[in-house]
């Protein structure tokens, strides 16, 4: 703030030619503050440290197994083959958790700001809906995903 003030009035005393180097002040990217760890996720987004992954919880991955077979499967394989989009065997091996979670729960955000979600459109030609999961869903499509 001091900044900015600093520099408003460094262009109110500036005589002669007008300047353009200044401008109005930014405000600051909220982004970088909320998640200075690693992922650049927004507020409300999942991070690592909503996650704990610990043996694999059966019960999980059968409700994911559900969800699956109910909104997924159009698009998806449990297998390694490209349906619409990607087929998930061994997807929790090239992909954070919290991305997982968050490709699922953020499908616009992730599409149009995250780069490994654009390079999927790339690929797939295709553009993935958001199926308005809950959180505890997207944590049963996860569990399920670590069983592939
Ligand atoms: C209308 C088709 C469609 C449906 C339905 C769909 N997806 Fe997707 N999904 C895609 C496409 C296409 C991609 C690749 C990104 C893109 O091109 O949009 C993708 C990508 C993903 C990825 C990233 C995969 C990777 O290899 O990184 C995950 C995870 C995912 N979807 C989860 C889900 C879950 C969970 C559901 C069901 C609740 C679901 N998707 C339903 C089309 C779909």
């Amino acid at each position: 703030m001091a900044v900015a003030i600093a520099l408003l009035l460094a262009s109110c005393g500036s005589s002669g030619t007008p300047t353009t180097e200044v401008t109005t002040p930014k405000a600051p990217a909220p982004i970088a503050e909320v998640a200075p760890a690693q992922a650049p996720y927004p507020a409300g987004f999942i991070t690592a440290a909503d996650i704990t992954l610990g043996p694999i919880d059966q019960g999980k991955v059968d409700a994911g197994k559900k969800i699956f077979d109910e909104k997924c499967h159009v698009c998806h394989g449990l297998g390694a083959d490209k349906v619409v989009g990607p087929g998930w065997k061994g997807v929790t091996e090239h992909r954070k958790p919290e991305w997982i979670m968050n490709m699922i729960l953020h499908t616009d955000w992730m599409l149009e700001n995250d780069t490994a979600a654009q390079n999927l459109v790339e690929l797939t030609k295709a553009r993935m809906v958001d199926q308005q999961l809950t959180k505890d869903q997207a944590r049963d499509m996860l569990e399920l995903m670590r069983t592939l």
